[in-house]
């Protein structure tokens, strides 16, 4: 199970990662000046706006405003939450991060040891399979020859056979795995009566690999008719389904130099695919596709993820829950990941494997070629669904089409769907323009993995704030992020940050991170502490980004006049609120009156001191 993460492992992480060499990998870096630019991983730009800054390991990106620590980097680009981030660059570093939950937590070292279980396991099946002198063996050769997958297939994809009777279980004790080794691995099951069993029994073993090729699951199959017809791993600390894909090892090769990733549902699919020499397939684990899986797809497959749904009622009934990952990322105007998402569905109620062997695997390649954007997909199978030749049919087969437009229904590519769905139910324009306006946008749809949240904008509220009012958050978030980019200046001015009355709740939030962490370390880094408010604010890690530590000559001297102007501003509205108080009889009693009154004369002697002096930079 996966834990609390220490912070000195978030640390040592942190410092084995250079974010120039690692952003670096996937997108061609340009050092200009003392910083480094790109073009924006995040969105689709031609000229580099996305800087990143060696010295404090924190980029930015001036286009679409966001920013912030190698942690951030890989939690926007690759959608993970912020322990993921953490463990997917420990992973990468090599660190042993040991994740603490009751007292038990699984370290890089356990995790691969269940990796060795595994592999092992699979050994154990794969010789069982080739060289068993068993009936089962047996049997299980002649299942997969009667199934197009003997030859070299079980050598290549180290197919196997589970004898069970507990065969397993005495070989990986001799390999010296303890039960829980094996337990964990889910290898092994331990009974009502306390012995400790085999988990597969009498099946075909097909094991499961990361994308670096080690077995980290299985997926084993019945020979005959029975429940189920696929038994799979559980979770373990190695295998998490909603990341897994079943034939990525293989195929990454191919969806690099193709830009194109396949998905099917089936593992005999992959198979039967890779060896027709289709070799960019992959499939999910009996579980639907998840933004997860089109994550990692994106890493291998820079253009486009085509979806093969089978065409008996699973795979249409799969097809229907892809419409969920419609999204606003799909209009123009929020492509912020280039990657299309394609989908088509097989006839005839076949499957992949069964297509390949009937008609061949030239028209499967021409069947994915002819793959629809999954919007019209969506929308042409809700329009299939109606009679298009009864009045009543198309005007719900109108509402039932434009319900696929609804997350995306502010953008141009809506409306220019509406028009087109009109032409097909012979409707009005201007009604289904309508129908698509009364749509409520969705919900995201929910997921595995909480989405990243979306609140922390509190710009979307600038356009009905007063021009000084936008000018004082301005200040507010420069000086935070000075002091991020700056801790010592954070010191220099802790009381003052304290003292400000943030009028942002936002800032006051990463305010209050920033002081607790430089209480806790005064010698944080930059990307320490903004790791530190990113982790209260999301946001935070896209405006603490923005001022650029050296863009100011003296950011000494910036990060005073900003306090004093955050200090004026405040002083100005203490003695809004006290004279407010003196206009209201009911607010003050008459004997307080009179020192109110000389606090505020005096406030405001001060003030005027203070602006005197305040002189602009
Ligand atoms: P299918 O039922 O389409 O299986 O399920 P298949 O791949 O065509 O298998 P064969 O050809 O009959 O052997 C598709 C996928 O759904 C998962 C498996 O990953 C399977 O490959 N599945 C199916 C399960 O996990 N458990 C099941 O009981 C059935
Ligand atoms: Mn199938």
């Amino acid at each position: 199970m996966p834990g609390r993460i220490s912070d000195e492992d978030i640390q040592k992480v942190r410092e084995a990662t250079d974010l120039v060499a690692f952003i670096g990998e996937t997108t061609p870096v340009r050092q200009r000046g003392r910083d480094f630019w790109c073009c924006c991983p995040l969105h689709q730009e031609k000229t580099p706006s996305f800087k990143i800054d060696p010295a404090t390991q924190l980029w930015h990106c001036f286009g679409c405003g966001e920013g912030g620590d190698v942690f951030g980097y890989v939690m926007k680009t690759e959608d993970l939450s912020f322990p993921d981030a953490v463990r997917r660059l420990a992973e990468r570093a090599h660190i042993d991060i040991a994740e603490t939950q009751g007292g038990k937590g699984v370290s890089s070292s356990q995790k691969q040891r269940l990796k060795d279980v595994c592999a092992q396991a699979a050994e154990f099946f794969h010789t069982q399979l080739m060289r068993g002198k068993t009936d089962g063996a047996a049997q299980a050769r002649s299942y997969l020859a009667g199934r197009n997958l003997g030859g070299t297939v079980p050598r290549k994809w180290n197919l196997g056979y589970a004898p069970g009777r507990g065969a397993l279980v005495r070989y990986l004790r001799g390999k010296g795995f303890s039960t829980t080794d094996m337990v964990d691995a889910n290898v092994a099951l331990v009974g009502k009566d306390g012995k400790l069993r085999d988990r597969f029994y009498d099946r075909v073993m097909f094991p499961i690999r990361d994308v670096s090729g080690e077995t980290i699951a299985f997926g084993g199959r019945i020979m005959g008719d029975g429940q189920p017809k696929y038994l799979n791993s559980q979770e373990t600390p190695v295998f998490r389904k909603s990341q897994v894909l079943f034939g990525l090892d293989f195929a990454k090769a191919s969806m690099t130099t193709t830009g194109v990733a396949v998905v099917v549902e089936g593992y005999t699919d992959v198979i039967a695919c890779h060896e027709a020499g289709l070799t960019n397939v992959v499939a999910t684990l009996g579980t639907a596709l998840t933004r997860q899986h089109i994550r990692v797809l994106s890493r291998h497959a820079k253009n486009a993820i085509v979806y093969l749904f089978d065409g008996d009622a699973a795979g249409q009934r799969a097809a229907d829950r892809a419409l969920q990952f419609i999204d606003a990322s799909m209009t123009p105007e929020g492509a912020r990941k280039p990657i299309a998402l394609k989908a088509v569905t097989l006839p005839d109620n076949l499957d992949p494997a069964e297509f390949i062997e009937q008609r061949g695997v030239d028209q499967l390649r021409q069947i994915i070629a002819s793959a629809k954007d999954l919007l019209r997909y969506g929308i042409e199978r809700r329009l299939a669904a109606h009679d298009l030749s009864r009045p009543e049919g198309r005007s719900a087969a109108m509402n039932d089409a434009l319900q696929v437009l609804a997350p995306i229904k502010g953008s141009l590519l809506a409306q220019q769907y509406a028009v087109e769905i009109a032409s097909m139910t012979r409707a009005r324009e201007s009604d289904a323009l309508d129908a698509l306006e009364r749509l409520r946008p969705v919900a995201a749809a929910a997921e595995e993995v909480p989405a990243r949240p979306v609140a922390a904008r509190p710009q979307t509220t600038d356009r009905a704030l007063s021009a000084e009012e936008q000018s004082r958050r301005k200040f507010e978030r420069q000086l935070l992020g000075l002091v991020a980019q700056n801790p010592l200046l954070g010191l220099a001015h802790a009381d003052a940050l304290a003292a400000t009355q943030w009028h942002d709740s936002a800032n006051a939030l990463v305010a209050q991170a920033l002081l607790d962490k430089l209480i806790e370390d005064p010698a944080s880094t930059p990307a320490a502490l903004v790791t530190a408010a990113s982790r209260k604010v999301p946001a935070a890690g896209g405006f603490l980004t923005t001022v650029s530590a050296d863009a100011h000559m003296d950011a000494s001297r910036l990060a005073a006049y900003l306090c004093e102007e955050l200090a004026i501003g405040d002083g100005e509205d203490a003695i809004a609120t006290l004279k407010a108080q003196l206009r209201d009889p009911q607010a003050v009693s008459p004997e307080e009156y009179d020192t109110l009154f000389e606090t505020v004369v005096a406030l405001q002697k001060d003030l005027e001191t203070r602006k005197a002096n305040h002189k602009p930079l």
